[in-house]
């Protein structure tokens, strides 16, 4: 079943290039620069750097190579894709579910990124114009209080208006480029962002060096406190090692699918961790050193980049240009993230109903805009609404919270451990060693990870997710 309408040719990656960029492209995005920096500094540091780096290789980097193999042997969207694999294995096709479970997962973090996606918009103006009326001399936001700059996160998400207008605006903008197809839309949107993203990373963290608050930031993100590496930090940080790789959404089974027989996926796995990992360490190092020299103290949470990193763009020279090319750079990353979370479920539709395109795209976005709508008001008028409240796990917690945590701590997770069942116990194991690219040792000890350590941890982890009270 071809993924591009009947008839034409099947759409793919230009090159394993793009392929590589596509796949960092969707792994590096707000989980990379908002959420990981914020957790490091205030989780223990250098241990939970460590611990993530070992959540990313012996957990995400074998569930990377899964999905992109599951992905490429089905050359189809991803239920299809396990369902062939499964077929091909003498095994029930009830595992295309897994899949399923993945594109419902994808859609749902697609609607609240793009809420996210929007206040990145709203800063990205708001540094704009003030460039025009600040200059670029002197730090940002000229004659505005501490006060006034920290509460324009606060005004901003409590305007439904704006923050929903916004969310539809970053979905349509997605759509522009998911609607162009893989090799000419998606593909296009990743080689020509990630390399300005990875510039102005690499720009902003110099700047942030000659500032002079590296030694801070090192002391900060690094000091090792394992005493901090409590069991609910553990699982925060690998859960946002699979946020951060983009896995058990099927995201990376469908970006495999539109890879070619050449390429070697073991390779392309650990190169897209890497990345990956990297970027998360170099937006501390890019992050701390300004909010340091600013002389202000880090909060965690989504305030470190809505409020104090504002605040400390006005504290330092050039202020306004720097926090507009920050806000830039985020855009994009968050930009070539949603691409892929919303072409896992419009391969979907295309491959199930058969539609085009084009008509595929406007229906899984306009889904995603009314239910981004509602995450979008959930930090306003909606915030009363507690969907789930009824459950301990989503107590007190509006729409962009509850399917937050619905998909991190509950359909992520459990996609990701049905997937290294599947690979490590169910699929033919010929097939399997077909296509993964590892050769003698690696090979084995892959195989050790997927089929035990993946499983045992990923279970450990659910149940902990799941019943926080185990572990208090
Ligand atoms: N990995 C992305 C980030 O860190 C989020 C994402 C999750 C993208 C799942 C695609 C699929 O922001």
């Amino acid at each position: 079943m071809a993924l591009t309408q009947s008839g034409s040719a099947r759409d793919g990656w230009s090159s394993r290039t793009a392929f590589i960029l596509a796949a960092i492209g969707s792994a590096v995005g707000l989980g990379n620069l908002v959420r990981f920096p914020a957790e490091a500094g205030a989780n223990g540091g250098g241990a939970f750097v460590l611990f993530y780096i070992g959540c990313v290789i012996l957990i995400g980097l074998p569930v990377l190579l899964s999905e992109t193999l599951i992905g490429r042997h089905g050359q189809a969207a991803a239920p299809e894709s396990y369902r062939r694999m499964a077929e091909q294995s003498g095994a029930s096709t009830a595992w295309e579910g897994v899949a399923s479970l993945g594109v419902l997962s994808a859609f749902l973090i697609l609607s609240f990124y793009c809420v996210l996606g929007g206040w990145v918009l709203y800063y990205i103006g708001t540094f704009f114009f003030d460039i025009f009326n600040t200059g670029i001399s002197g730090g940002a936001f000229a004659g505005v209080s501490v006060e006034e700059v920290e509460g324009i996160f606060p005004a901003m998400i409590s305007n439904g208006l704006v923050t929903s207008i916004l969310t539809a605006v970053f979905l349509g903008i997605t759509m522009l480029f998911v609607a162009r197809g893989v090799s000419g839309g998606i593909e296009k949107v990743a080689v020509y962002l990630m390399p300005a993203f990875f510039a102005l990373l690499v720009g902003i963290t110099i700047y942030g060096m000659f500032g002079g608050a590296m030694s801070q930031t090192v002391e900060y993100l690094f000091t090792f406190e394992p005493e901090k590496l409590t069991g609910p930090v553990m699982l925060a940080a690998v859960g946002q090692a699979f946020f951060s790789l983009s896995l058990g959404v099927a995201g990376m089974v469908t970006y495999g699918a539109y890879v070619g027989r050449n390429v070697n996926l073991g390779v392309t796995s650990g190169i897209i961790a890497t990345a990956d990992t990297s970027v998360a360490l170099l937006a501390g190092l890019c992050i701390f050193p300004i909010v340091f020299a600013a002389g202000l103290a880090p909060n965690g949470g989504l305030g470190l980049m809505f409020q104090t990193l504002p605040h400390a763009f006005q504290e330092i020279p050039g202020g306004s240009l720097i926090g507009f090319a920050f806000f830039i750079m985020v855009g994009f990353a968050a930009l070539t993230s949603s691409v892929a979370l919303l072409e896992v479920p419009t391969a979907w539709v295309i491959d199930r109903f058969r539609f085009t395109r084009v008509v595929s795209v406007i229906m899984v976005a306009f889904g995603a805009t009314i239910l981004g709508v509602l995450s979008a008001l959930s930090t306003g008028v909606m915030s009363g609404f507690h969907p789930l409240g009824f459950l301990p796990l989503f107590e007190g917690m509006g729409v962009l919270d509850t399917l937050d945590t619905f998909t991190g701590k509950l359909t992520m997770p459990i996609g990701a451990l049905l997937t290294s069942i599947f690979v490590g116990w169910i699929a033919n194991k010929r097939l399997i060693d077909s296509e993964n690219g590892l050769g003698g040792a690696l090979h084995l000890f892959w195989r050790f990870l997927v089929c035990w350590l993946c499983p045992i941890a990923l279970t450990a982890i659910l149940i902990v997710g799941i019943f926080p009270s185990l572990t208090e």
